[in-house]
């Protein structure tokens, strides 16, 4: 399978570095950060995973995709932020059978990349993997977990299992799901939860959990999602979206959130596609939200002070 990723962060890389240990697979990595770029062609791409420093040398990494052309199957791991961007800035990847997934975080990334792959050929989904980066062609696997992937309309047929496949051949475990919106928002309620407040506080995703003062915040910006995701007569994969949240809170405890390690790069920030994206559709369908607006503005100030600081 042709496969080339749309953004080489650690999770980017993470996914990319696995599947191309897999025997027939041509990996492409597509990233604008040339040192990185640089890097793992000079050296190949370095994966700290279970206490070994795993080195990936059958993967190609590019600067843009005008070298690599039509896909098999693209999977876009750039930020939120990014997505309109990269994905027409890199078009030459999708051709008219290629499928575009998206396991980004956040709200709109669907839409951005049906606009230049196409809506029939876009397909969504959510990872639990936790990844970061150590430097240009150095990153770490935190923590692993399930994959869940599904096709827009709901279908279960060869195309998503083969992807399904390609991934569980790579060592992911993966499901598919019947219900991606479903899934989608699961994962968007638990970001609303966690993110922003450790962006907020510094702390990481467990410390949340010990602070009541914090955690009564991240459930209430939990219970404002779910209201919203209510009305749009969406439902959550988790029966109980606050539990869930603090779950991850406690199973990815030792994590700084990729909010977090946003904020401390000086990088934008998913604010906007994750609480933001709640603060709007809320105030769309007049539900009163003021967890999740406090809690945007905060991260927008720290924004501006990390960029006038900088
Ligand atoms: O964005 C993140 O950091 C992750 O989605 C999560 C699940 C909050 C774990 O850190």
């Amino acid at each position: 399978m042709r496969i080339a990723i749309i953004g080489a962060g650690a999770m980017g890389c993470l996914y990319g570095g696995k599947l191309s240990a897999v025997e027939g697979n041509e990996v492409h990595l597509v990233d604008v950060w040339q040192e990185h770029v640089d890097a793992i062609e000079r050296d190949g791409l370095r994966m700290e995973d279970g206490g070994e420093v795993l080195v990936y040398d059958r993967l190609r990494a590019h600067s843009g995709a005008a070298s690599v052309g039509p896909v098999d199957l693209a999977i876009v791991f750039v930020k939120s932020t990014l997505t309109r961007a990269a994905v027409s800035d890199n078009r030459e990847v999708f051709g008219p059978g290629t499928l575009a997934l998206t396991l980004q975080n956040g709200l709109g990334n669907i839409e951005e990349i049906a606009a230049v792959a196409g809506e029939g050929n876009v397909l969504a989904g959510t990872t639990a993997h936790g990844a970061h980066m150590q430097g240009p062609g150095r990153m770490r696997h935190a923590g692993s977990g399930l994959t869940l992937i599904g096709e827009l309309d709901g279908r279960i047929g060869p195309r998503i299992q083969r992807v399904k496949e390609a991934l569980e051949a790579a060592g992911m475990e993966t499901q598919i799901s019947g219900d991606v919106l479903g899934l989608v928002w699961d994962k968007l309620l638990v970001n609303v939860g966690i993110n922003a407040l450790t962006a907020i506080t510094g702390l990481k995703n467990g410390e949340l959990l010990r602070d009541p003062e914090l955690c009564g915040m991240l459930e209430e910006a939990v219970r404002e999602g779910a209201k919203v995701a209510e009305a749009k007569g969406i439902v959550p994969i988790s029966r109980d979206p606050v539990a869930h949240a603090k779950d991850v809170a406690r199973m990815t405890g030792e994590n700084r959130s990729s909010m977090l390690q946003d904020v401390l790069a000086g990088r934008r920030t998913e604010i906007d596609m994750i609480n933001g994206a709640i603060v709007e559709e809320g105030k769309r369908l007049g539900i009163p939200v003021p967890v999740n607006e406090l809690l945007t503005e905060r991260v927008h100030q720290l924004e501006r002070e990390r960029k006038e600081g900088s």
